[in-house]
């Protein structure tokens, strides 16, 4: 379990079939995914990472609101096929209602702190279809550049962010330098 300021970043459950729902069949959300999921798609989203839990040890988690303990979406470590390569990817999935209030980066910049901490990963990435322009914000707010563009199937073209564990401990060192409030 991951604790940030405003949330918990917890394994799913089944249980959270209903409300995952409602996020991955919203065509605004799904706006840069071939399609909006089905009630098919979105049980194996949550079996797919039931099992990176048990494989990897990581995966997608639910993310909850602390303060009312609401699911608001998903967000965590996945391994993709980033240009032919399998790399560690940060994924995130916010409900519609929450968006720009700042919880998409403050989920994945968890995400990033847990892997540099807990994997031996190097450098981590997020990708997104190059329309997805929030999918791209919340990268670069997660200290990630774009290091790529590349022609994908489902995406037509993809756009690849990345962040070394040098340029993390590096932003890690500028925050412990800032003054204590
Ligand atoms: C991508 C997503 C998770 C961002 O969640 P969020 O909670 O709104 O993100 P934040 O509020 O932390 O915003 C992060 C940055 O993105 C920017 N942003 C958010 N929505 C935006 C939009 N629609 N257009 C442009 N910029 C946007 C914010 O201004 C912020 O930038 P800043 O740090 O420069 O101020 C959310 O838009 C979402 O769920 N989208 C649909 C699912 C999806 O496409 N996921 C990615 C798949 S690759």
């Amino acid at each position: 379990m991951i604790k940030t300021q405003r949330l918990l970043l917890r394994e799913y459950t089944m249980e959270d079939f209903p409300a995952l729902y409602e996020i991955l069949s919203d065509p605004e959300t799904m706006a840069h995914y071939p399609a909006p999921y089905d009630q098919e798609k979105t049980r194996h989203w949550i079996t797919w990472n039931l099992e990176n839990y048990r494989f990897h040890g990581f995966g997608l988690w639910a993310v909850v609101r602390r303060d009312t303990g609401e699911f608001i979406g998903d967000c965590g470590l996945s391994m993709q096929c980033i240009d032919g390569e399998m790399l560690p990817e940060i994924g995130y999935h916010i409900h519609k209602t929450y968006w720009r209030q700042g919880y998409g980066s403050e989920a994945a910049r968890a995400v990033r702190d847990w892997a540099f901490r807990n994997t031996p990963y190097n450098i981590l990435y997020s990708c997104c279809k190059y329309t997805n322009l929030a999918s791209q914000r919340t990268a670069l707010a997660n200290g990630m550049h774009k290091v790529k563009e590349y022609p994908d199937p489902k995406n037509t073209i993809s756009c690849a962010f990345a962040i070394t564990r040098q340029e993390w401990e590096a932003l890690q060192m500028q925050c412990e330098e800032l003054p204590a409030d």
